[in-house]
């Protein structure tokens, strides 16, 4: 007979981890599935799917691999019109495969049809899953100077050799020097260090990545406000200014303080002179 499936040949559907992917099949006469029964299987062996008019509400077949229960859902509303398709929501790695569909029709035989599910990775923290990969990077305040705070971010150990970089707290990559990257016993150790002013929040987060694996952790710090205004304060540089002694050192003090009275001027606090 005439009929065929619209999904005759194999289907590449392909979608990012944890999204949704709608595996097609239909009957291109668009024939009433509603009294009929279909089945998805995947890899050839492994049950996925199954509806049967007559135990309707589906699904509830023994059997069925345990990953995929909760996740496969057909479209009840697209029955009537022969759309025999399924969706697997939260879709993971180990989801993709070869599924076939098998329409059952009573006065013909049956149709099926592969739809080949391929699942690109994303990445994302991968600590508990995928051996060697890093558990997370530390991000560290280390010092704070006229020309800001120093904050590192330090790997230590890694098995595979991340990329490490800063990013603000809305998640911009901030430029920085190249990592001082060791190599010791075939693990890495990486240091990357950023001078940072003062911003609306100062939330730094430092990343690394181990692309091989897709894997990406993080470790964030927030720096105490008052690590900015560690230059020497606008009253000594006042008491400078009326002793009269415009030594070479106050001279350099009022350098070195340039940056803070002016953030002070700003942000209105600094009223003198
Ligand atoms: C799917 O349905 C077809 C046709 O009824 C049947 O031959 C096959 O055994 C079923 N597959 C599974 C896994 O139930
Ligand atoms: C569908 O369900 C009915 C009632 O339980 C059963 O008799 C029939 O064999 C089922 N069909 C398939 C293909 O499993
Ligand atoms: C079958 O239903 C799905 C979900 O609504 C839809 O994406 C797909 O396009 C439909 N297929 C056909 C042939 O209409
Ligand atoms: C799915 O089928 C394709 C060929 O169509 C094959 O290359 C691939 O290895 C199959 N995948 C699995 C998981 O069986």
């Amino acid at each position: 007979n005439a009929i065929s499936l619209l999904c005759s040949d194999v289907t590449t559907v392909v979608v990012s981890e944890f999204s949704d992917a709608v595996l097609p099949c239909s009957l291109s006469t668009k024939e009433n599935l509603q009294g009929k029964h279909f089945n998805w299987t995947k890899d050839y062996n492994v049950e996925v799917f199954f509806y049967n008019a007559s135990v309707y509400p589906h699904n509830s077949h023994p059997g069925f691999e345990k990953p995929l229960k909760e996740r496969v859902f057909h479209f009840p509303e697209q029955l009537t019109l022969g759309n025999a398709s399924i969706r697997i929501e939260f879709v993971k790695l180990e989801d993709a495969g070869n599924y076939t569909c098998v329409i059952s029709r009573l006065q013909a035989k049956e149709e099926r049809s592969t739809i080949r599910l391929v699942v690109e990775p994303i990445l994302r923290d991968r600590s508990l899953e995928v051996p060697g990969a890093l558990v997370k990077p530390f991000a560290r305040i280390l010092d704070s100077s006229v020309d800001g705070v120093l904050l590192r971010c330090e790997v230590h150990g890694a098995v595979i050799k991340p990329t490490v970089r800063w990013l603000d707290g809305n998640g911009n990559i901030l430029p920085t020097m190249e990592p001082t990257v060791d190599e010791r016993g075939g693990r890495y150790f990486v240091y990357l260090l950023i001078a940072v002013q003062k911003t609306y929040d100062d939330y730094y987060c430092c990343e690394a990545t181990q692309e091989e694996i897709n894997h990406r952790v993080y470790d964030d710090v927030s720096v105490p406000e008052q690590m900015f205004e560690s230059c020497p304060g606008v009253f000594v540089w006042i008491a400078v200014w009326f002793s009269g002694v415009l030594s070479l050192a106050a001279v350099l003090s009022v350098v070195a303080c340039t940056k803070c009275i002016v953030k002070r001027v700003r942000k209105g606090e600094f009223k003198g002179f």
